[in-house]
C-alpha cells in the first residue's frame, strides 16, 4: 500500500506533510506534491498533518481521485524531492476545497487525465 496526495493539494502545497515523513518520499511539482509510492512505509503521519486533508490512504482514495495514484507515481520519478518545509502557494486558504483544481496541473500531467 501507499499514501497519495490527491486534488486538494492543489494550490495549496502547505509542505506541512514532508516535515513529519520518516522517509523523505514527497515529490515537488508547481502546484502540486506527490508521494513515491516504492518508497512510502505506510506510517500514516502525513494524512492528519495536512491542514488541505488532502492526503489518503491508497485504499481510501475515493472514486473521482483514482488518476492520482498514476500522477503520484509517475510524476514521483520527474519532479525533485522537497524534504523542508516551505511557504504554501499564494492564496492557498481560498484555493482549499475549490472544486476541478486538477485543471491547474502542469500539462504534461493533465495528458494523463485524458488518458483515464
Ligand atoms: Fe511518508 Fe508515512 Fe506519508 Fe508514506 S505514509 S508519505 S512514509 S509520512
Ligand atoms: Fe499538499 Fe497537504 Fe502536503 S496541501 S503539500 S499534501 S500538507
Amino acid at each position: 500500500m501507499t499514501f497519495v496526495v490527491g486534488e486538494n493539494c492543489i494550490k495549496c502545497k502547505y509542505t506541512d506533510c514532508v516535515e513529519v515523513c520518516p522517509v523523505d518520499c514527497f515529490y515537488e511539482g508547481p502546484e502540486f506534491l506527490v508521494i513515491n509510492p516504492d518508497e512510502c512505509i505506510d506510517c500514516a503521519l502525513c494524512e492528519p498533518a495536512c491542514p488541505a486533508e488532502a492526503i489518503f490512504p491508497e485504499d481510501e482514495l475515493p472514486d473521482d481521485q483514482q488518476v492520482f495514484l498514476k500522477i503520484n507515481a509517475r510524476q514521483a520519478g520527474r519532479w525533485p524531492n522537497i524534504t523542508e518545509k516551505k511557504p504554501p502557494c499564494p492564496d492557498a486558504e481560498q484555493w482549499e476545497n475549490q472544486p476541478d483544481k486538477r485543471q491547474h496541473l502542469p500539462e504534461d500531467v493533465l495528458t494523463l487525465l485524458d488518458e483515464q
